[in-house]
């Protein structure tokens, strides 16, 4: 049994699960996948589950998705985690893409059916139950802004708070060039008439701009989705003058568990939270997708629990 497999592990159904108990029929993929967390989260529930399967991490290099699910599918594996940098190759990869993985241009669970491969994306869903189960309140109802909304993670977090048509989103990144395109794929949510534009409802503005601190009055909802704050040394994302009692804020960052961002929020009177959440309930309704009717949630909270400490 290894930490993690390669393609070149997948060549027979022997090989891959020789030395081991149980088949490896899910995997996660990604490069590099060592850090990966998904088999701590998995494998408990499949086990709860009474799966009798093994949960792998697989290293793919980019421009190899399509080669490794083809491969998975013939080994009969029931399905996959996508990760960094793998989430928009896999949407050209799936044979069939389900609507709320397309709107956020990303995939992050695949299932094998038959002959199809289909792409889920339940990154979006998950953030969701995260801000209801952190802050009890709902994304439809709030006012957002997303910082680092041009990365992988911040254009789905984006995409889902559109769909939910959350009453104000405003989108920040270091540069703007990938903001441009997001805001007018996402402007048709905020048109209160098709004919008509976003009007206020959405905006975009650039992480150094002077209108950040006005613009942080009216916000209730503060995501980080920069990749700022993975570094114990990191700065916050934000300026601390964004950052206000009536906010709350939240960090799609895990680990440290607290930011610098974080730490600043808490500092100035806010309500905060981490993103260990968002990876709970992603696994979650990944799960489902696998095993419709299961009920992994208490299962999987307790082994992120004890995965990180
Ligand atoms: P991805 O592959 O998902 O885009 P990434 O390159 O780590 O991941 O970037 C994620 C986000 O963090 C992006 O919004 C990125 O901003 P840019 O689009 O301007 O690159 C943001 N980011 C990374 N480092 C940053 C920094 N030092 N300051 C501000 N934002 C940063």
């Amino acid at each position: 049994m290894k930490d993690f497999y390669t393609l070149g592990d997948l060549s027979t159904r022997a090989h891959l699960d020789s030395g081991a108990e149980q088949p490896a029929r899910l995997a996660v993929l990604g490069h590099p996948v060592t850090h990966s967390l998904s088999p701590q989260l998995h494998q408990p529930a499949l086990d709860a589950h009474n799966a009798g399967l093994r949960y792998i991490r697989l290293e793919v290099e980019p421009g190899k998705i399509n080669e490794a699910l083809q491969r998975l599918r013939e080994l009969e594996f029931i399905g996959a985690n996508v990760t960094v940098p793998h989430k928009f190759e896999a949407l050209d990869a799936c044979t069939d893409i389900d609507a709320n993985a397309r709107t956020l241009g990303a995939v992050n669970t695949i299932l094998f059916d038959g002959p199809d491969t289909l792409g889920f994306n339940t990154d979006g869903p998950g953030f969701v139950r995260a801000i209801h189960e952190e802050f009890l309140v709902d994304v439809k109802d709030l006012r957002i802004m997303i910082v680092g909304a041009g990365g992988g993670a911040g254009q789905a977090i984006a995409s889902q708070c559109a769909l939910e048509g959350c009453e104000h989103l405003v989108l920040v990144n270091r540069s703007l060039d990938k903001l441009t395109p997001l805001a007018q794929r996402l402007a048709p949510h905020f048109a209160s008439d098709r004919l008509e534009g976003p009007g206020d409802r959405l905006r975009i503005l650039p992480l150094d701009s002077p209108e950040l601190h006005a613009e942080s009055d009216h916000i209730d909802l503060i995501v980080n989705a920069t990749s700022v704050g993975l570094k114990r040394t990191d700065p916050s994302p934000l300026p601390g003058a964004c950052l206000q009692p009536h906010h709350l804020v939240y960090d799609t960052i895990y680990s440290p568990p607290q930011t610098r961002l974080l730490q600043e929020a808490s500092n100035h009177g806010a309500r905060t939270a981490n993103g260990l959440s968002l990876l709970l309930h992603q696994g979650v309704l990944a799960f489902q997708l696998w095993f419709p009717g299961s009920h992994p949630l208490n299962t999987m909270r307790s082994a992120l629990r004890q995965a990180v400490g």
